[in-house]
């Protein structure tokens, strides 16, 4: 198996395993594909960094013009770091705290999508402390399906994100009277991995009608920001193509001035890199086959977390009869699995697997439970590869802690 010109065989010897691995001209042409599949209105693709925040990664977004959608200070952080202009910055999350609100207002981010009334307030007499005027959207709960696993479900009732429908418009009366906020959109984010085009609609439509409905009330809406949550292949799903998912949203902005953002993350990135992992033991029980690897629910927890699918391949091709094996990690959890129940190549100690659909939410969601040092990550360029993050050392492992005085020196 190659990462563009590379063998991967040849980065896993000099890197060490596992690591995470990302193609630069995969990543380019998924932004690319996604962007342009708005041509005809103006838009601004604000990558989601919670699904992949490689300064290298964001980088390269930001060299095509991306803007970034982040939940948090770290990811302002990092975002700024990459070189990402702040204008093109969005701001999502219920639980902004005070020094993140004030952090990114001193930066002067395009805008905070903001989830509840007392946020609302918080940002207006933070921004009048620092004597700044804070740019606003509401974020929407539009209460629609978007027939996705339930913890990544976002747009329902239920789900503690943004602002019921019912209430949105209070909420932008009270924005419009507070003295430091400037209203300049609206959003909303009704999930993600959504595989119909008919959820984003629905949630398009209901939108709309909120603007029509702001603007009888002179308040004038610049930006609308619908998110992120176009799905994947990650088995046999087939979700729309950013083309098709993009139609109905150009065809409803075309004759408006408003400007789109949206913040995909995973249909850009998660096809666009892979966890490689070596194993370390094969053994079997009565009726069970067992792969160990040397990845776990520490260094990937999707399996784990949501029941998800990777599709996990031998790096070597081999003509082995193939198995039905449980792809298992070295944490001391029955939940640590890569796959259960998988139909595999019978591979053998020290074969190199590649677990498929990994670039997103893959190393973002990594830990270091059981003092696992934090994997590498690599980007391949053509026929060479960096290592864009370094595997951590040990000594990282302890790394801000300390021992008090009084356990010192004790018999
Ligand atoms: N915008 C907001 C406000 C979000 O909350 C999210 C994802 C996105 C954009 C990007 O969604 P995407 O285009 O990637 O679907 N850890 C889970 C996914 C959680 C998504 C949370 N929010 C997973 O591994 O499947």
């Amino acid at each position: 198996m190659y990462c563009e010109d590379v063998p991967i065989q040849t980065i896993a010897q000099k890197v060490g395993t596992p690591f995470y691995l990302y193609s630069h001209a995969t990543l380019n042409r998924h932004f690319v594909t996604f962007n342009n599949a708005f041509d005809g209105i103006e838009r601004l693709i604000c990558f989601s960094a919670k699904a992949n925040t490689n300064l290298a990664v964001l980088k390269l977004f930001a060299n095509l013009g991306g803007g970034l959608d982040i939940v948090s200070r770290g990811e302002l952080f990092r975002g700024l770091k990459a070189g990402i202009s702040p204008d093109k910055i969005v701001y999502s999350g219920v639980g902004k705290r005070v020094d993140e609100i004030d952090y990114a207002l001193y930066k002067n981010i395009l805008m905070f999508n903001v989830e509840s009334f007392e946020e609302l307030e918080l940002i207006n007499k933070r921004a009048g402390l620092l004597k700044l005027s804070a740019p606003v959207a509401i974020r929407v709960n539009p209460d629609i399906d978007s027939k996705t696993h339930p913890y990544i479900s976002t747009g329902l009732k239920k789900n503690k994100f943004g602002i019921d429908y019912e209430t949105v418009i209070q909420g932008y009366k009270v924005a419009s009277r507070l003295e430091n906020i400037k209203v300049i959109g609206i959003d909303c984010h009704i999930g993600s991995q959504i595989i119909e085009v008919q959820p984003f609609e629905d949630a398009l439509k209901s939108i709309k009608g909120l603007i029509d409905e702001l603007k009888g009330l002179k308040i004038e809406i610049r930006y609308l920001d619908m998110g992120g949550g176009l799905g994947i292949t990650y088995d046999d799903e087939s979700p729309p193509h950013p083309g098709e998912y993009a139609r109905p949203i150009v065809k409803a902005l075309k004759s408006t001035h408003l400007q789109l953002i949206l913040e995909p993350g995973r249909v850009i990135a998660g096809n666009a890199g892979i966890l490689v992992t070596r194993v370390l033991y094969r053994k079997s029980s009565k009726d069970k086959e067992f792969v160990v690897a040397d990845a776990g629910m520490n260094d990937l927890m999707r399996p784990t977390l949501y029941n998800a699918f990777h599709a996990i391949k031998p790096v070597v091709k081999t003509k082995k009869r193939s198995i039905i094996a449980d792809i298992v990690g070295p944490i001391c959890e029955t939940s640590d699995f890569l796959a259960v129940n998988r139909e595999i190549s019978n591979v053998k100690t020290g074969d190199l697997l590649a677990v498929m659909s990994a670039g997103a939410y893959g190393f973002t969601m990594s830990s270091n439970y059981c003092s696992r040092p934090r994997v590498a990550e690599v980007m391949v360029k053509d026929d060479r590869f960096y290592v864009v993050r370094a595997r951590q050392e040990y000594a990282d492992l302890i790394a801000g802690e300390s021992i008090p005085p009084f356990l010192e020196n004790q018999l």
